[in-house]
């Protein structure tokens, strides 16, 4: 369920029309609607209510402050990757004890800015990461809290670029050689064993994997708790999908959530009053954002009809890096208007450059608006500067009033970091 509709044939963000925001702030720009993320965050959140559960919202997926802020005012902990995600989440006020740390490159300055400020969990990788967090914890005089990623080597069935695992993906530690690893994190004199955790990928549509991988996980619990290594925060990651095209519906929170509960019911995890952790990043953002755009030029080809926008792939990539699809909606809906085949492409010099292809749409003028949805989570966070394009504008919209919460970059912040070669 999100906040975009149609009403008298203008397309609305809650009670703003989309057409308002971009008189006052031009195009392009990605509009988010509060109410469909916090609403989502809500939906997600009373799902895992008959366990002990930490929601850690995936930063990465969206990583405005306003949207940060939003879902922490909804109760949200946050799923970190690097030292400036710890600095967003830090800038909003989050209590140190709702974040964790996961991703298999942590620097030694990341690594310590997280222990100053006494995070929940790092999601450690490899032999290599433990060494080096027991090593700082111990700089510190500090004890660090910590969970190993377990790659079960389950295959999520979803989309090679976002599998994370598979035994050959270079996420998590190999199921086989967990348990030593965890008998040689007990025995580190800074480290705190409390988790274990593990994601197996992202936009996944089906729930068996989810299910396989917990199986595999809680086995390895039970040997773990036999060892005398009680875990105390089991972290499922995130990775459920979302509705991208029309007829084509992922689970609902509640059926994943189920699924995962009756899988925990009866483990000696869930006696124990262990606490589950998950990390939704799409599920939370993917629909409750748009980016708005406008069409420069439409261009009969030889072959095809182009409608051509001033937003392009450097905007969004996930059609040229993954080819996505996203819908795309008129933001003024025209009585009668006829369709098109129709490739929406962006201005850029590739040819990857494209939002849709082939697609049944009306048939947009020079001038149009146009939404392209799904676009809240890995829109703007994946967003570049190729072609000197500044960053678009970001608004976030709360009932019937808008705000900017991203500036537009200007061209003067786009090349502020760059000088020539200084002459002698
Ligand atoms: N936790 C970990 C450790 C992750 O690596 C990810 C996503 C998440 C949680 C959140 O997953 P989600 O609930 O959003 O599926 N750029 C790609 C998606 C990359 C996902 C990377 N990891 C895309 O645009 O589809």
């Amino acid at each position: 369920m999100d906040h975009f509709f149609y009403r008298e044939n203008r397309l609305f963000c809650e009670q703003v029309p989309l057409d308002q925001i971009a008189q006052a702030v031009g195009t392009p720009f990605y509009c988010y609607s509060e109410a469909t993320l916090q609403h989502h965050f809500q939906v997600f959140q009373q799902a895992f209510t008959p366990c002990s559960h930490l929601i850690c919202y995936s930063v990465k997926a969206n990583s405005n402050l306003a949207v940060l802020d939003a879902l922490l005012r909804r109760g949200a902990g946050f799923d970190i990757v690097s030292g400036g995600e710890l600095a967003r989440v830090q800038r909003i006020g989050c209590p140190p004890q709702r974040v964790v740390f996961s991703g298999v490159g942590k620097s030694a300055s990341e690594i310590t800015a997280a222990l100053e400020y006494g995070i929940l969990l790092f999601n450690v990788e490899s032999v290599g990461e433990l060494r080096r967090i027991n090593e700082l914890a111990g700089r510190l005089g500090r004890r660090a809290p910590i969970a190993l990623r377990i790659n079960p080597d389950v295959d999520p069935q979803t989309h090679p670029h976002i599998s994370t695992g598979l035994r050959r993906n270079k996420f998590g530690i190999p199921y086989q050689q967990a348990l030593a690893l965890y008998r040689e994190a007990a025995r580190m004199p800074h480290l705190d064993v409390l988790g274990l955790d593990c994601h197996i990928g992202s936009q996944l549509t089906a729930l068996e994997p989810f299910v396989d991988a917990l199986r595999r996980v809680l086995l390895l619990l039970d040997l773990l708790e036999r060892e005398g290594i009680p875990l105390r925060y089991l972290d499922l990651g995130g990775g459920l999908g979302i509705p991208y095209e029309d007829g084509r519906l992922p689970p609902h929170p509640g059926l994943y959530a189920g699924a995962l509960l009756a899988e925990l019911t009866n483990s000696s995890f869930a006696q124990r009053q262990g606490t589950l952790i998950l990390e939704p990043g799409r599920v939370i953002a993917g629909n409750a954002g748009v980016l708005v755009a406008r069409v420069e030029y439409v261009k009969e080809g030889e072959e095809k009809y182009f409608v051509i926008l001033d937003a392009g792939m450097n905007d969004l990539i996930r059609p040229a890096l993954y080819n996505a699809y996203h819908a795309i909606l008129p933001v003024a809906r025209r009585f009668g208007q006829e369709e098109r085949m129709t490739d929406v492409v962006g201005p850029i010099c590739e040819s990857g450059d494209f939002f849709a292809q082939d697609r049944l749409l009306p048939a947009f003028q020079s001038g149009d608006l146009l939404a392209v949805r799904s676009a809240g989570a890995y829109g703007f966070t994946m967003s570049s500067n190729y072609n000197t394009r500044p960053r678009v504008a970001e608004v976030l919209v709360r009932g019937n009033q808008f705000a900017v919460v991203r500036r537009r970059e200007s061209l003067e912040q786009l090349m502020e970091n760059e000088s020539l070669f200084p002459v002698a």
